[in-house]
This record gives C-alpha cells, structure tokens and sequence, in this order.
C-alpha cells in the first residue's frame, strides 16, 4: 500500500529557466487538493533559479532547495562557490547533498559529512544521497558501500531528524533500469537497519530515485517502506511528474 505522506522531489540538476517555472502553476494547484495534505512537493533548481522560483511558490504548500553546497560554514574567499548560509537566504528549505553526480567530480564522503554538518548549522533539510555502481552491485557488494556511505557520512551528527535519505543506485539514474520490487526492499530495509544500529529517528524518512517515471511510479509506490522519489529527467516536464504524483497518491 502506498505510504500516505509521500515525498516528491524534482532535481533539475543543470537545467531549468524562468519559464519553466511558471509551468509549475499546475503543481501548486495539486499541492491544494486535499488528498494532498499529508504529501510533500519539493523543487531543487540549480542554484540561479533559487530565489525566483521561492517567490513564486512561497505561498503555496510547495518547497524549493538547492543540488548542493559549499562544506565551509562562513563567509570565505571561495571564488564561484555558493554555501548553506547564502542558499538559506534564498528561502530554500532544502538541499541534496552526496548526489552521485558530485561524489563523481570528487566529493568523498568525508566532504560529504561535513557538507550536511554545514547545512544542518543553517537548518536546512538535508536529502542525503546514497547508491551503488553497478560494478559494486554484480560485484555483491551493495551493502557494504551504502553502510560505508551513511555511517561516514553521518559521522559525528547526532541530532539527525532533519535528514532524509535517497536511495540512488547510480546504475539506475537516467538509464530507464530500475531494481525489481524485491531487490529494492531488500536494500531499503538494509538501509534502515544501519539507520536503527546509528540511533536515527524511526521517523526518517527513504526515498528511492533512479529513471522514476509515470510508467513505473506506481509499482515503485507499492513498496511500502518508501517514503517518496527524487526524481531527475521526469521532473523537468511538468505533466509527467504531475503523472508520477497522480498515479502514487491515488
Ligand atoms: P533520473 O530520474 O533522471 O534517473 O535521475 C535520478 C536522479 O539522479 C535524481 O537525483
């Protein structure tokens, strides 16, 4: 059965203008259904788009964050680097740290923990993402690498209740190819158990991103112990993630 208080979160990631955002008008009106009152709509623009897009939905029941951060906490000479502090002053709640997509251009998961330190500081929500490559996966070792992942990049962090994974296998994202319901359990419970073993909150919440389209939203949905998607291509077309919405809440 699908979960009743349901996350769904649009990475833009490099993409996104001003009109684009005016498409959004369609999301705000589903955010005011009221069978929507319990579910979460999240847009993560790159971080020009910031501001403008909080203007346009700050009145509506629609949150925006950014992709990622700065690990410094202050004010510093760090040319072309944008950190928590100036992204909360834009009105984000939000932000998506350990995406894979950086861990690629380099961040470790030591930069990573400090990066989700230096937004808890200025209390935003931290997503924090977590998968496998698919070498790892054939490999048998998933487990090994999302327990590695989430304990260094938990390190040190006790008060944790402003934290919600994404479960991102990296061989799932952009490639169509997704895990099977039981593959994607198995994993999800996993990633709970380590979770339990830290003294994180039962209540933190596991999304699950990788190719979340309209096609496979709802199979996706009947997992029960997911608590939402990050949804990458899919989010940037506004009637397919209204899709992805309508065919998981209904
Ligand atoms: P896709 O939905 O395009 O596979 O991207 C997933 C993702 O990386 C979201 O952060």
């Amino acid at each position: 059965m699908t979960n009743n208080n349901m996350y769904f979160v649009a990475n833009w990631k490099m993409h996104g203008n001003t009109n684009d955002i005016e498409r959004s008008k369609s999301i705000i009106k589903i955010s005011k259904l009221k069978k929507f009152k319990n579910h979460k709509i999240i847009y993560c623009p790159p971080y020009t788009l910031l501001k403008t897009f909080f203007d346009k939905v700050k009145k509506s029941r629609i949150f925006v964050g950014a992709q990622n951060t700065h690990p410094g906490t202050e004010f510093g000479p760090f040319t072309g680097s944008i950190n928590s502090k100036l992204i909360k002053a834009t009105g984000a709640k939000y932000i998506i740290i350990g995406h894979s997509e950086n861990r690629k251009l380099g961040d470790t998961n030591f930069i990573i923990n400090k990066k989700i330190k230096s937004a808890l500081k200025e209390k935003l929500k931290v997503i924090f993402c977590i998968g496998e490559k698919y070498s790892e996966r054939k490999k048998k070792i998933t487990n090994l690498v999302l327990k590695k992942q989430i304990t260094k990049g938990l390190i040190g962090i006790k008060k944790n209740e402003n934290i919600i994974i994404s479960y991102e296998p990296i061989w799932s994202i952009g490639t169509g190819l997704i895990p099977t319901n039981v593959e994607l359990k198995k994993n999800i419970n996993f990633i709970r158990k380590i979770l339990n073993s830290l003294k994180a909150s039962k209540k933190m919440k596991i999304l699950y991103g990788g190719s979340v389209n309209p096609v496979n939203a709802k199979q996706l949905a009947e997992i029960s112990e997911i608590n939402g998607f990050l949804i990458g291509g899919a989010s940037l077309n506004s009637k397919k993630f209204i899709d992805i919405i309508k065919k998981t809440i209904n």
